[in-house]
């Protein structure tokens, strides 16, 4: 490690988050982001990496996207954040591109900055519309650090700040289990169900046929809402815009986010039916804040989403589904052993070994040749595979032969 990258972990450590620095050191991973292209980032020492977390769909366009970064210089000469008060034509711009490319049922989208910000948004909506408080979501689900997003996930975050879930407004589930859905439903007083997708902190486990149809049944069947919180499996990762859509659901809500910057601009969105936006016939200023729908960042979300709905796009990721789905199949058949499950859905892949920390030592030993994917942080013995969606073949191939090395490494030090 260069002493400029070393100077940096060390400041990193007194200043920034001494906790994230010593648990990425405890894997033996220290990494300082350098110059970035496409799907490859170098450290500091110009090592160069794959990128196959995407920072969970941040970098569907991959790094410094040409066409995003344009968007993004050319936008800041014209525009600024704009003002929350006023109509603009790049805010409705925006709202028609991501219209276009949902059920005909939604009518409305709300913009923010951010995935959890996008969840509490819906959970206050869906609690508008119905004029009640539960939420029922999934115990294995991440939907983000801020408040109502937060109660809806993992209890142990919110207990870390002393927090308390009311288990009269927040209901935790397990994924796949219709029969405890409905139990909880029958009480007849959930706003809403807040489901993602396909959960990505626990290694993307696969729904059981019909599940998220099944859900909307339910939840409509009792008088809630559906949310789909597609923050990292919409925006084409599963091969269709939106997971949910493709997997036969039609949500009230649905959440997205992370790609929708175009890895730049911070921007998350809420797409809301009649019914879950109605409150914004009844008062506008309701929720408000200073960067929602900002003019700059709707420039740049709107140039992403342009490049999301290109065909070209949608074959890529065929291409892609195509060529990860055999080549890790093949690299499963030497090492069934360790390689439990390969779960798959379009470009959404979380790869289960047998190992209870599988998931850290892949990570590890994939840094170590040149491949950045994540562990999944409810499931140690999980990692989660998420490539940009323009990535080529070749690096797609490459991909899978350093994932093999590292499978061989993993193995033998096991
Ligand atoms: C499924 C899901 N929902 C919501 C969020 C929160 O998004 P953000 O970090 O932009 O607040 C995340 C973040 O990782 C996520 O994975």
């Amino acid at each position: 490690m260069s002493q400029k990258a070393h100077e940096i972990y060390e400041e990193a450590y007194r200043v920034w988050n001494p906790n994230k620095v010593d648990t990425f050191r405890g894997f033996g991973i220290e990494m300082v982001m350098g110059e970035r292209s496409g799907n490859r980032f170098c450290d500091l020492d110009q090592n160069e990496y794959i990128n196959m977390h995407s920072n969970g769909g941040v970098f569907n366009l991959g790094h410094k996207n040409e066409e995003v970064m344009e968007a993004l210089i050319e936008g800041a000469r014209l525009v600024d954040a704009g003002n929350h008060y006023f109509p603009s034509e790049y805010k409705n711009q925006l709202c028609e591109a991501v219209l276009k490319v949902s059920p005909d049922s939604m009518k409305y989208v709300y913009f923010l900055n951010g995935g959890g910000e996008a969840n509490d948004a819906a959970i206050k909506f869906a609690r508008k519309a119905t004029g009640r408080k539960r939420i029922i979501s999934l115990c294995c689900a991440f939907h983000g650090s801020t408040g109502l997003s937060m109660m809806a996930g993992e209890e142990n975050m919110v207990k870390f700040f002393h927090m308390e879930v009311d288990p009269a407004l927040n209901t935790h589930i397990a994924y796949n289990d219709l029969e405890e859905l409905e139990e909880v439903l029958k009480m007849n007083d959930t706003a809403a169900v807040l489901i993602e997708t396909i959960p990505a902190t626990a290694g993307f486990p696969m729904p059981i046929e019909n599940y998220h149809k099944s859900v909307e049944v339910l939840a409509h069947k009792y008088g809630a809402l559906y949310i789909a919180d597609e923050v990292q499996t919409g925006l084409m990762r599963s091969g269709d815009m939106w997971c949910c859509c493709k997997l036969g659901a039609e949500p009230d809500i649905i959440t997205t986010g992370k790609g929708l910057s175009g890895g730049y601009y911070p921007m998350s969105g809420v797409i809301m039916n009649e019914k879950a936006g109605g409150w914004l016939k009844e008062d506008g200023f309701a929720h408000v804040s200073s960067f929602n729908s900002a003019e700059l960042g709707c420039i740049v979300a709107n140039k992403a989403m342009e490049i999301l709905s290109r065909p070209t796009t949608k074959e890529n990721v065929a291409m892609l589904t195509d060529v990860f789905d055999k080549g890790l199949h093949e690299i499963q058949s030497r090492y069934s052993d360790f390689l439990l499950e390969i779960r798959q859905c379009g470009v959404i892949m979380g790869l289960k070994t047998a190992h209870p920390m599988g998931g850290p030592l892949l990570m590890q030993n994939l840094m170590r040749n040149g491949v950045w994917a994540m562990m999944a942080n409810f499931d140690k013995s999980a990692i989660q595979f998420k490539p940009g969606l323009l990535m080529n073949k070749e690096t797609a191939c490459e991909v899978l032969n350093r994932l093999e090395a590292a499978m061989k490494l993993t193995v033998e030090g096991m």
